[in-house]
């Protein structure tokens, strides 16, 4: 003590409080990180992926419940997958309950009654239905299913059969095991996630309106993975948690010209109008938001695990957040997460070469900050510009969704910590915001706990393989990705101990 007052003596106090302040949260700083029982192989209720159950998930991969646009989905392979669902499970299709109804023709919505009615209900979500492959460019068929190496190539298996089949895997176990939930399980399968899900999802959505479910304890869709190497500085594979979706503006920008012959050019064409706007727009970034979305949670909650410099700094954003946001917008990965995005993706004027343009029209597309909105993204894109000529219209946009909790007493958020922590035991589990859209804009009004998050784990380089070729999952992920899901439900119906405080010991 008396050296801290030495220390702090004459000008050097209001730095020196600042260095103690630092170093205690290095040192000290952490969120809730409950003891968890570590999910083994021995363990009597382990499920382990047996014939039968891989088997069944080969079945459902090899059906090509393919969409390809609005309108366009695969009708046929959407009853077969259906049916085959229905024959595989049979627990969870006569089970008393149980409750199944099928919305927008595809989709399926699951019960399975709880015995305590005052508990509100929570909502696991995934979708049925795949995104087109192209085969020629694949080493094995998209739609074999086949095993090699340990893993299952085909499309569908980590976007995101893995999580339907994965569900209904843990579910039949649970139900032919005598489980009879306190608490009210609702499953729902979309079958057009991949356009929109603006029928699937939102029937589900629908339904249980109808059913009187105005509010649900948490939704759980698929999302952010378990990933190797991503964090500088954290040595440990990181398992996130999506709490938030950025937004989505595609912006037509036109300036109106008057064509003429080239002989007789205007002082300014409207393509050289637009080209200087599209250029400011493009070396002006939107201003960083670190700190008012979710990735200030994010680095709060892996900071204990990392290195010291990145952990000094991670644990005391109050002091270092601008020197950190600086950090991050030196990639362009991690860039992506502090700001709303701009790309310039389109550009047309012009038709002849002796004819002085008309109209000058570009696209912008922009990725919205869950903190900004759609019109703050346009005044800011108005004020950059600064030319009336330029007439700004919005072609396609979605709001950011709201951000949901991560604090130490939501239920929904620790639960998934806590599964996640069982199954990947190294992991460290913090939240994240997603960059890519899910069905869960058609869930928003039910909760304010939606998590996404998709039980695979990923090296970065297995990254591409999403929505691209030879997507594939470890036959050691897809037994991770049951238990997961097993151990959730059983988590999720234990409740959330109180947290624990330091007091309790005193
Ligand atoms: C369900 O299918 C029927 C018959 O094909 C069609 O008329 C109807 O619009 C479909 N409903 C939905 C919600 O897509
Ligand atoms: C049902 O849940 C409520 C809310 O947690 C609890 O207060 C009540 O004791 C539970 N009832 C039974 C029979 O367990």
């Amino acid at each position: 003590m008396s050296d801290v007052k030495y220390c702090c003596g004459g000008l050097g106090l209001f730095l020196c409080v600042l260095v103690v302040i630092v170093v205690v949260r290095t040192f000290t700083f952490s969120v809730r990180t409950d003891q968890v029982v570590e999910c083994k192989n021995s363990d009597s209720d382990f499920i382990k992926l047996n014939d039968q159950i891989l088997e069944r998930f080969k079945k459902g991969l090899r059906i090509q419940t393919v969409s390809r646009d609005v309108g366009d989905i695969s009708e046929q392979a959407l009853v077969d997958i259906q049916n085959l669902i229905k024959k595989e499970y049979p627990v969870v299709h006569s089970s008393p309950l149980v409750t199944l109804d099928v919305v927008g023709n595809y989709s399926l919505l699951y019960s399975i009654q709880g015995t305590n009615t005052s508990l509100i209900p929570y909502l696991l979500a995934s979708h049925l239905d795949v995104v087109p492959a192209q085969q020629e460019n694949w080493d094995y068929p998209p739609f074999g299913a086949e095993t090699h190496n340990g893993f299952i190539y085909a499309r569908g298996t980590i976007d995101v059969k893995l999580g339907v089949f994965g569900i209904l895997e843990s579910m039949e176990y649970l139900l032919s095991n005598g489980f009879k939930p306190k608490r009210t399980i609702y499953i729902g399968f979309g079958h057009d996630e991949e356009i929109g899900g603006s029928v699937g999802a939102l029937n589900i959505a629908n339904k249980l309106e109808e059913k009187g479910i105005s509010q649900l304890e948490y939704i759980i869709d698929e999302g952010l993975n378990v990933l190797d190497g991503l964090v500088p500085g954290l040595s440990k594979p990181s398992a996130l948690i999506g709490t938030s979706e950025k937004g989505q503006a595609i912006l037509r920008l036109k300036v109106k010209g008057k064509p003429g012959h080239s002989s007789m050019p205007p002082k300014e064409s409207a393509l050289s109008i637009l080209v200087q706007a599209v250029h400011r727009l493009e070396t002006t970034p939107h201003p960083s938001m670190f700190g008012y979305g979710p990735e200030k949670d994010m680095f709060e909650h892996i900071a204990s695990e990392l290195s010291l410099p990145y952990r000094m700094l991670m644990s005391n954003l109050w002091l270092f957040s601008p020197l950190v946001s600086r950090f991050l917008a030196m990639s362009p990965t991690t860039n992506a997460i502090v700001r709303t995005i701009t790309a310039v993706t389109m550009f047309q004027s012009g038709v002849k070469d002796n004819v002085i343009p008309g109209d000058a029209v570009a696209i912008v597309n922009h990725r919205i900050h869950p903190a900004q909105s759609i019109q703050q993204v346009i005044d800011y894109d108005r004020y950059i510009i600064n030319d009336d000529r330029v007439i700004i219209e919005i072609k396609n946009s979605m709001e950011p969704l709201p951000i949901s909790p991560c604090d130490d007493n939501n239920l929904g958020y620790q639960m998934i910590k806590n599964s996640i922590r069982q199954v990947w035991t190294n992991s460290v589990v913090a939240p994240g915001v997603m960059i890519g859209n899910t069905d869960t804009k058609h869930y928003i009004h039910l909760s304010n706990n939606i998590y996404r998050f998709t039980p695979s784990y990923l090296y970065p380089q297995d990254i591409p393989r999403f929505h691209g070729n030879n997507e594939r999952i470890s036959l050691q992920n897809y037994q991770q990705a049951i238990n997961f899901y097993y151990h959730l439900i059983k988590n999720t119906d234990a409740g959330l101990s109180p947290s624990h405080k330091h007091s309790d010991e005193l």
